[in-house]
């Protein structure tokens, strides 16, 4: 095993973007179903037009969050600890905006003082 964790932070990492794209095969609830693909790639978008698409922010597709609507897909900013839930392709340059700032300039650097402490 390999801490990497000063080589993310050192390469420009800040947040990471999780979209919850799930599929369900019940009567319950899932992201698949409420706009989960064009969340994300509205996500990558927003994130590329201003440049931080990875360099900065990453982005990933994930399972269930825990937020399960009809009405739209989940999506957790983390380190931030922001949770949202019922989120279409169009809430997104909002939801991102608020998050990162209209030009996604409100990035942090380096690891919160949690983590560091923990190492
Ligand atoms: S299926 Fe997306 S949060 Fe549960």
């Amino acid at each position: 095993m390999r801490d990497r964790t000063d080589d993310v932070y050192e390469n420009g990492f800040t947040d990471h973007v999780l979209v919850c794209t799930n599929a369900r095969d019940s009567e319950y609830a899932a992201c698949a179903d409420a706009h989960g693909e064009a969340v994300l790639e509205a996500v990558r978008t927003w994130l590329r037009d201003r440049g931080v698409f990875w360099s900065r922010v990453h982005v990933a597709e994930t399972s269930c969050l825990g937020l399960c609507s009809a009405e739209g897909t989940a999506v957790a900013v983390h380190p931030r600890g922001r949770w949202f839930s019922d989120v279409t392709p169009g809430d997104v340059p909002e939801l991102l905006a608020d998050v990162f700032g209209s030009e996604a300039s409100d990035l942090r650097v380096g690891p919160s003082p949690e983590v560091v402490e923990s190492r």
